[in-house]
């Protein structure tokens, strides 16, 4: 799977790094690292419920208003479950 973190300017200014930065850790945690792509990306276009992240699954998942502080709760209730193992 491929997981894109908007670090498009208003995304940015959100946050997108710290977001980029708890993503890395969350892959480590859910040892899901060698399963899932992490990248940056230009403006999604859902810049006023930035951070915008989008999973690319066989659907595209758009999370919205991601955080450092909210990127675990999203991606385990949201994303884990549908990474193929
Ligand atoms: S800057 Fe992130 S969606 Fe536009």
């Amino acid at each position: 799977m491929v997981i894109k973190v908007c670090v498009g300017s208003s995304c940015h200014l959100k946050g997108s790094y710290n977001v980029i930065e708890a993503f890395k850790e969350i892959l480590k945690k859910y040892d899901v690292e060698d399963l899932v792509d992490l990248q940056a990306s230009f403006c999604l276009g859902h810049c006023a419920q930035g951070v915008t992240v989008q999973c690319e699954t066989p659907d595209t998942l758009l999370l919205h208003n991601v955080s450092a502080e909210n990127a675990e709760e999203l991606f385990a209730s949201q994303v884990y479950p549908l990474i193929q193992k």
